[in-house]
């Protein structure tokens, strides 16, 4: 096969990726448009990402997620990536929380799949689980549970500890803890958002059928192992 016959055939994926304006989703926009695997990436976002949605990739759509369903007829990608997220502090209540991190995820998933998509990637967190003393840590474990019910050809869940990387915003709780947790074993140590985002992508690559868990120890190796 001559090489712009393989580009051809490598070019030829369509990506879609919610939290583009976040710490992970901000580097998973960079690994997308630097892949030779994705033609196109849907960003669909609240607000003007600016400079990066100028990429001749790049379709930006600037929305209002609690009308998310309006959008279905573009939701229209073979891989999604979902770093969205917020805290209870910045949502204001447990309720708003819970919309952006279980129900907008919930609702992008099943519009996507409706759509034929085929892999889904999400960032959960260490120690999600619905059974869990811990609301955030509940919260995760349902959303997880919610994507796990629709059956996706492939879902990759990515479950971090704390994540480093160069914040817009001032987060001084998570910025202590990445600290300490430095020393600690590697299953609390902090995980750089650039090797979260590279592991995400090299995983929707590959598209492992069913199920695929990648605990926070192991989302360097994945990144290392893209490289
Ligand atoms: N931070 C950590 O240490 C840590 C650890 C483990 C797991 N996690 C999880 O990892 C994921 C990604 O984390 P991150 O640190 O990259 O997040 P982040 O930097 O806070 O980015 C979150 C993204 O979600 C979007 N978002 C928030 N509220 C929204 C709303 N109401 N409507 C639409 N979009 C909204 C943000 O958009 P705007 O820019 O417009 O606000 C942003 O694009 C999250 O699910 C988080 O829970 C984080």
């Amino acid at each position: 096969m001559d090489s712009r016959a393989e580009r051809t055939m490598t070019r030829n994926l369509t990506a879609l990726l919610a939290g583009a304006s976040g710490l992970v989703g901000g580097e998973c926009l960079k690994r997308l448009v630097e892949s030779a695997e994705y033609g196109r990436v849907i960003v669909v976002t609240r607000r003007d990402l600016g400079a990066p949605a100028r990429h001749p990739k790049v379709t930006q759509l600037v929305i209002d997620f609690e009308r998310l369903g309006d959008e279905r007829d573009v939701l229209r990608a073979h891989h999604v990536f979902c770093a969205l997220g917020t805290t209870i502090r910045k949502a204001g209540s447990k309720a708003r929380f819970q919309r952006v991190d279980y129900e907008y995820p919930l609702h992008l998933a099943q519009l996507a799949r409706m759509n034929d998509a085929r892999h889904f990637s999400i960032v959960s967190a260490l120690g999600a689980s619905r059974s869990s003393p811990f609301f955030y840590s509940r919260v995760k474990g349902d959303v997880e549970q919610g994507l796990r019910a629709m059956r996706w050809p492939s879902l990759a869940i990515f479950r971090p500890s704390v994540i480093a990387g160069e914040r817009g915003e001032s987060r001084p709780l998570e910025r202590a803890s990445e600290h300490l947790l430095r020393l600690a074993p590697a299953t609390w140590r902090p995980v750089a958002a650039s090797d979260i985002a590279a592991a995400m992508v090299a995983v929707a690559i590959e598209s492992p059928p069913d199920v695929t868990i990648i605990e926070s120890r192991d989302i360097a190796v994945r990144a290392r192992s893209s490289r």
